[in-house]
Formats: C-alpha cells, structure tokens, sequence
C-alpha cells in the first residue's frame, strides 16, 4: 500500500505538508505531494494535520485518526502557566486505591508525549497491589545497607535508618500504586522517551485529581540490576524498566506556588 494519499481535486499545492515534514519524505509534481523517501517516514503525522483542505491522507498515521483542532478549548498562557507550575511531587497519599479505569486512562496521555524521531516504544506496567511495593521498599533497604560504607546516593543512609527505626518508608513513600515504563533492552532512546512520557502522565494526573512522584531510588536500584527488586515484577522477556512513578490521590492540598531558580539564559 502506497504511503501517502492525495486528493488532486482538494490540494491546492500550497507544499505546507512538505515545509512541515521533518524527514524530507515528501516533494510534488503537477498532481501534488508524493513520497520520494517512504521509508523516511516517522509516522508523526505532520503532513496530514497541516493541510487545510484534508487532501492529503498518510497510511502510517491516518487522517481518520485526527481531531480537528477548532473544537478544542483554548487555554490562556496564565492559566497554562498556573496550571504547570500547580504540579507538585507528591509524596503523601491517602490509603484508597485509584479505579483501574482511571489508571487506564491516566497511563493513555503518554502516547502523546514527543518521543525521539516519534520511537515511542514504551510499554507501562501498573504496580496495583500494595503489598509488591511494600516489598519492593524493603528489598531497597537491603540494597542500600549493603552499601552504607559507601553508598550510591548521600541519602541512602537516611532512608534506611527512617525504615529502620522507625518503619517508615521514604522511598516508596506508601504510595497506593507504582507505575513502571518499560523498553526493549536493546532501544537506544528508552530512558529519554520514558522522562517525557511520564511527564506527561504527571501533569494530566492532576486533571483527574492525582498526585504523583518520580520514583528515583527505586529507579537507581532497577538500574543497579539489582536482581531480588527486579525479580518481583513480571517483566516481558527482553524488555527493561525504563522508569518509575508513584501514583494516588493526594493526602493534602497545596495552597501556594513556590518560586524556583531565577531562569538563566545567555542570548547569542
Ligand atoms: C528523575 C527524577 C527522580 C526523582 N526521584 C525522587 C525520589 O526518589 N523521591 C522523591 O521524593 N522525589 C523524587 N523526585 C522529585 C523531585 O525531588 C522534585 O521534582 C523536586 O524536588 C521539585 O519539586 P516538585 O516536583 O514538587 O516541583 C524526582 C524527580 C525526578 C525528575
């Protein structure tokens, strides 16, 4: 089947889809756009959404698949503004479990997260019960004790010492839920496509009244190898954890935004 499609009758040949394409796969003749580089093409779906006239259709991302952009809301750059820096790490849950579907739907934004040359390639396990990750704080306790001499990360002994004596769990922070993004092993783009996946997932998690964190200890040990942690997920063959995220309604509310480092930038 032939990549690309187009209407002669509706193409005005105005080349917008071949200005927006980012593998040069397109050129035009008098009937309009062709391919000349077909195996170029990443799928991304450029050439379809640029068209005014819908009169170019991609086989790799059809046009049937998109939505027209007048019907969506548009948000002012204050309130995008206050909506990204609401976001927080959530490091307090309550106890109740998120619905499965709301899970479902919480892990689907990722899809549209950008992804280098639009690889994608993520799949998503969701840690649901618990008690695996209680076990799973326990086994990286171990891991760091054996470590305290010289450990990883300056904190480790802290957080073994929190579980220790006072059984509190810092790395893992009782979060209901844990969701792993997983790669091929051999995929070079795994762990950046993961941070911006997941960044997405943490940013639309507020829209549905969830919190979330970046699980970073457990990610060091997962990316120690650390056998005992890695065994207790049922990870496909020939697949690897690219990354870790807690998830589950937030215990408290913020009520202000914080400040960060003013924005350094050097103009050339
Ligand atoms: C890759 C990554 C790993 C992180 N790992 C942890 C972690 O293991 N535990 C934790 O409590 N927070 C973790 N964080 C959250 C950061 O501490 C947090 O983003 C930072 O303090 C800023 O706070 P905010 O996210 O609430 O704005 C991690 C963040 C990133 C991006």
């Amino acid at each position: 089947m032939e990549l690309i499609k187009v209407d002669k009758d509706l193409c005005t040949r105005c080349e917008l889809c071949i200005k927006v394409c980012p593998s040069s796969v397109l050129a035009i003749n008098k009937d309009g756009p062709y391919a000349i580089n077909p195996d170029s093409c990443i799928a991304c779906g450029q050439c379809t959404a640029i068209c005014p006239n819908k009169s170019i259709d991609n086989m790799k991302s059809p046009l049937s698949k998109q939505i027209p952009i007048k019907n969506f809301p548009v948000i002012t750059s204050q309130t995008a503004e206050r909506f990204l820096r609401s976001r927080r790490s959530i490091r307090c849950y309550k106890e109740t479990p998120v619905p499965k579907e709301t899970l479902l739907k919480l892990i689907n934004i990722a899809r549209f997260a950008p992804t280098t040359s639009n690889t994608q390639g993520l799949s998503y396990i969701i840690v649901y019960d618990k008690k695996i990750l209680e076990k799973a704080t326990k086994i990286i306790v171990q891991w760091m004790e054996n470590q305290l001499e010289n450990p990883y990360h300056y904190s480790f002994p802290r957080h073994v010492k929190n579980y220790m004596e006072n059984g509190n769990d810092t790395i893992l922070r009782n979060a209901p839920h844990l969701i792993l993004a997983i790669a091929p092993n051999d995929f070079k783009n795994g762990r950046e496509n993961t941070i911006s996946s997941l960044s997405y997932v943490e940013l639309f998690a507020t829209t549905l009244g969830l919190g979330s964190c970046w699980a970073g200890l457990f990610e060091m040990c997962v990316f120690a190898d650390y056998a005992p942690l890695l065994n207790l997920f049922n990870i496909p063959e020939g697949k690897i954890i690219t990354g870790a995220l807690m998830v589950g309604y937030p215990k408290y509310k913020y009520k202000r935004l914080v400040d960060r480092n003013p924005i350094s930038i050097y103009t050339i």
